[in-house]
């Protein structure tokens, strides 16, 4: 089996490569990515010694490049995570959302057509489903829950859904999505919420909450994300939507808080800021649909996951200070600067 990867140099993806390496120890894996700014070939440093992986260049969008590609290679399952990510950038800058995450996805299939795959899988979000009120607890996104945006992100997350969808209708190339709710662990950017929270409190530096911060999350570790998506490109079923979450909502206070507590910072560090343009109030995820058809339930507690996100921060501390020290300043003091 011969698997492409793509955003294989972001969070997600270089998780789900180390995943598969583990797990499915036969695969080839390609690593696709175009290294932006949020791609780090330093994440993929063990997989590099493996013989079963590889690692790629490029752009989704460029179907020259894509198609060249596919034409050599000849996989079996392709798996997308390649996108423009934060909410934040989108707000500011949309374009290359719509370039990346709607073209990508679009130039990837037509090479799964051209050159004939048995699986391709598209990474999506709960964001798709815009959020719910914070006094309706009862309330989850279940697949059926219709598509209803707040930002350019979830925008273009969404229309690259329904495209992969079209394209099931309308060429019969089989497809799979997962939409997943607010991932945390290892290999995780620090201009996110979990990671920029522990980088700032170890230099004691004020930490940024949105609004009240009582916006909330449903928090999953990436493995059991990993672990979801693997049940679905090998079990799921053809043109079907599947929603990953694991009941695990926390207010982004508490979250902040717990990391704190863990790290033994004070409470003082935290600083309200003018809050996020749209801010989604609540994510919640219903995935009886996953648990059921497929078996796949969460595994990791969000008490003991924080602890191993904040372990594997502290002892990989040149990951995440390599960026950082970077350009990553100029983004912060642009982000936040008047905030
Ligand atoms: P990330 O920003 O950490 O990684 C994205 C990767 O894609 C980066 O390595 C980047 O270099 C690469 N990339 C960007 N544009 C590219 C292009 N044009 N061609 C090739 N590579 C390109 O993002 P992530 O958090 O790992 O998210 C991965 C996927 O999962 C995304 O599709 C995202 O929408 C989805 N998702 C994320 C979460 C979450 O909590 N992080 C939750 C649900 C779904
Ligand atoms: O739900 C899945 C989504 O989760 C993914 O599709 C996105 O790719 C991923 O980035 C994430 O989106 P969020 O916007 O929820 O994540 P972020 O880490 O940016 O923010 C989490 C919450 O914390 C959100 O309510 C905004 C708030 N926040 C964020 C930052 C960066 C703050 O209060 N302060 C901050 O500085």
């Amino acid at each position: 089996m011969k698997i492409c990867v793509t955003g294989a140099a972001g969070f997600i993806g270089g998780n789900f490569v180390y995943y598969m390496l583990e797990n499915h120890p036969d695969y080839d894996i390609v690593g696709l990515d175009l290294l932006t700014y949020a791609g780090n070939l330093e994440t993929l440093e063990e997989a590099m010694k493996n013989p079963h992986f590889k690692f790629t260049k490029g752009d989704i969008a460029d179907r020259e490049y894509v198609y060249d590609l596919f034409e050599k290679e000849k996989f079996d399952i392709v798996v997308n995570f390649a996108a423009e990510s934060h909410v934040d950038r989108s707000i500011v800058n949309p374009e290359i959302f719509l370039k990346t995450n709607i073209l990508g996805t679009s130039v990837l299939m037509d090479a799964c057509r051209k050159y004939g795959i048995q699986r391709y899988h598209q990474v999506s979000t709960d964001e798709v489903y815009g959020d719910l009120p914070l006094d309706r607890p009862d309330l989850f996104f279940t697949e059926e829950t219709p598509i209803h945006t707040s930002s350019p992100y979830s925008s273009s997350k969404a229309g690259a859904d329904l495209l992969v969808l079209a394209y099931h209708r309308t060429y019969g190339l089989p497809v799979t999505i997962t939409r997943c709710s607010n991932n945390y662990g290892p290999y995780h950017f620090p201009e996110k919420l979990i990671p920029l929270i522990i980088s700032r409190a170890l230099a004691d530096e004020s930490l940024p909450v949105y609004g009240t911060g009582e916006n909330v999350r449903d928090w999953l570790y990436v493995k059991d994300h990993c672990a979801a998506i693997d049940k679905v490109i090998h079990n799921g079923r053809e043109g079907e939507v599947y929603n990953v979450g694991g009941h695990n909502e926390r207010t982004n206070l508490q979250v902040v808080k717990t990391i704190l507590k863990e790290l033994g910072k004070p409470e003082s560090l935290i600083t309200f800021v003018t809050d996020r343009k749209g801010h989604d109030r609540r994510y919640a995820i219903d995935p009886t649909k996953i648990e059921t058809e497929l078996g796949w339930s969460p595994t990791t507690t969000f008490d003991v996951g924080i602890k191993q996100t904040i372990d594997w921060y502290l002892t990989h501390k040149q990951w995440w200070q390599n960026i950082i020290n970077g350009d990553y300043q100029n983004y912060y003091e642009k982000m936040y600067g008047n905030r």
